[in-house]
């Protein structure tokens, strides 16, 4: 399968349009798993507004002017920031998430972030193969027990 040649950038505030087009080709399995907030109109201008490229880092994966990937990290009131990653159903499994998570975890070194936390269906190995092959290690389960918690430790320089 080849790769995708979309650029990454960060999320705009004239993207909610775009996003709201990301959203609404979001098939159902995808809704199901990717589930960071409801899929609307509110949320689209919410996360387009809240882009800052510090604390709420926002990367997008655009291909022939549309967004076909999003991946997120947002500083909440937790020790690490919080990670999120969709593809468009069409562009899954062509290596954008790879890439995705690869610039994300760039901009997280480059800010000085000391790690990343997500969490993660047990029953989605795709999405657990990114995050591993990321760095992201395993660290227990949500409170529900249908997740696993991975974190990503940044306090050491990449190459050490
Ligand atoms: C999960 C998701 C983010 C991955 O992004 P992607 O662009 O499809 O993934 P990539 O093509 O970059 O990489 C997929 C990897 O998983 C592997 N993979 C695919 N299906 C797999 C499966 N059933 N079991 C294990 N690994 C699998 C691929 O071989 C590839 O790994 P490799 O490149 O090291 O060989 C994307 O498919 C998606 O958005 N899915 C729906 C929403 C979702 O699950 N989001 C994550 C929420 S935590």
């Amino acid at each position: 399968m080849t790769e995708y040649e979309a650029e990454i950038r960060h999320l705009r505030s004239d993207d909610v349009d775009r996003v709201l087009r990301f959203f609404a080709a979001l098939g159902p399995e995808s809704r199901t798993t990717f589930a960071p907030h409801a899929f609307d109109a509110e949320n689209a201008a919410r996360i387009c507004r809240t882009s800052d490229g510090i604390d709420n880092v926002r990367l997008v994966a655009v291909e022939d002017g549309e967004i076909v990937g999003y991946c997120y990290f947002e500083s909440r009131d937790l020790p690490y920031p919080t990670v999120g990653l969709g593809i468009a159903d069409h562009a899954q499994n062509r290596g954008l998430g790879h890439r995705l998570m690869t610039a994300l975890i760039a901009e997280a070194r480059r800010l000085g972030k000391p790690g990343l936390d997500l969490t993660v269906w047990k029953t989605n190995p795709r999405a657990q193969r990114v995050y591993t092959a990321a760095g992201f290690r395993f660290t227990g389960e949500t409170p529900n027990r249908v997740e696993f918690t991975m974190h990503l430790d940044l306090s050491e320089p990449a190459d050490a």
